[in-house]
């Protein structure tokens, strides 16, 4: 590395401001060789945490990381930057927001203590009337990208018992959707295209949310639907990576692996006492067409289920308006154009599911 170059704590080498080693200024690498967007770093046993949900004022339950990406290296290494039991010193979390770090690491393994943390602060958090509409959205939607990261990646057995965190997000979510004269817009402004297959999942989430809050559905419906919505590409994670992010056509036994997922994520689930049959069809027909051009059972629009047909729609229009490996992100306005000419004509979509959702985006 080159030594001239600046660093981003370099100020303060030596000790931090309680007298415990402050291990990040050790190490001082510059600004642009801390790589600060979420990865997929799962295979190297780590994951992230959004920074906002660090633990203040009390020790952290477990280590937190920052990964440091050198140019010259193929790989990033993870620096301990607060050990467990320790307290998150202030004056570095200014610093990372003034750098705009927006995330930090925890080890894989000690996920069940992050999440233990990430429940307590939810309880804590969403009763405070000093909070914010955004700010309690905010919280439930990255406790809820945590809390799927790992669900969609576990390799264990995944049990029932898991559900409930993400259902106190979910009824969290719907609480703050339901309320009078809160305007639903907020839901574009804590979605997240980190270009990976949990946010689009959390965004799905969001939206259909927002959309059955605008039916008016009752709660117990809502949030069986936002469960499917969060969970209908779980299938995915039975599909190799790299397939998912090649930016050429597919061939004919990739695509027939790709078009496996709705099939694999319904197998996945089907045995969870808590995920309800309407969305387990949801995962299982989220890629189904009206004209019968869809998988993996090439139904007409008449035998697909309800809740899939809303899908569909709000799982097209997330995927049109965030960038794919193979193509940026298609304008708002332009996805709408799109929606009341092209889709209509498709026959892939219900009319009037399709209806109702063009008049709901134009409430927001
Ligand atoms: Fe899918």
């Amino acid at each position: 590395m080159d030594s001239g170059e600046s660093s981003v704590f370099s100020k303060d080498k030596g000790k931090s401001g309680d007298g415990a080693p402050s291990r990040i200024l050790d190490f001082p690498f510059s600004l642009s060789e801390i790589a600060a967007t979420a990865e997929e770093d799962q295979a190297l046993g780590y994951a992230p945490l959004p920074f906002g949900q660090l633990p203040e004022d009390r020790a952290a339950a477990f280590d937190i990381y920052l990964k440091i990406k050198l140019k010259s290296a193929l790989k990033p290494r993870f620096i301990l930057c607060c050990p467990q039991g320790q307290i998150f010193p202030p004056e570095w979390r200014q610093k990372l927001q003034q750098v705009k770090i927006s995330t930090v690491y925890f080890p894989v393994a000690e996920v069940n203590a992050v999440l233990g943390h990430l429940e307590r602060r939810l309880e804590e958090d969403l009763e405070s009337p000093g909070r914010s509409v955004l700010e309690k959205a905010i919280l439930n939607y990255e406790v809820l990208e945590v809390w799927t990261r790992n669900f969609f990646s576990s390799t264990q057995d995944r049990a029932d018992e898991q559900l409930d965190l993400s259902l106190k997000c979910i009824d969290g979510l719907l609480h703050l959707l339901g309320q009078e004269k809160v305007q639903r817009g907020f839901i574009f402004d804590i979605r997240r295209h980190d270009r990976d297959r949990y946010t689009h999942s959390l965004n799905v989430c969001l939206l259909g949310l927002a959309f059955v809050s605008h039916l008016h559905w009752h709660l117990d419906k809502a949030r069986a639907f936002g469960l499917g919505a969060l969970l209908h590409d779980i299938g995915l994670t039975q599909v190799p990576a790299e397939l998912l992010a090649k930016k050429g056509a597919l061939t004919a036994e990739e695509r027939e692996l790709v078009e496996k997922h709705p099939s694999r994520g319904y197998r996945l689930l089907k045995n969870f006492g808590g995920i309800s049959n309407d969305a387990l069809m949801m995962v299982l027909q989220h890629h189904e067409n009206g004209d019968g051009s869809g998988y993996p059972q090439k139904m007409l629009l008449a035998d697909i289920h309800p809740w899939a047909r809303i899908l569909r729609i709000v799982d097209s229009f997330e995927a049109m308006t965030e960038d794919r490996p193979w193509r940026l992100a298609s304008p708002p306005r332009e996805t709408l154009q799109a929606m009341c000419d092209d889709w209509h004509k498709s026959q892939i979509y219900d009319p009037l599911y399709l209806k109702a959702f063009i008049k709901f985006l134009g409430t927001l």
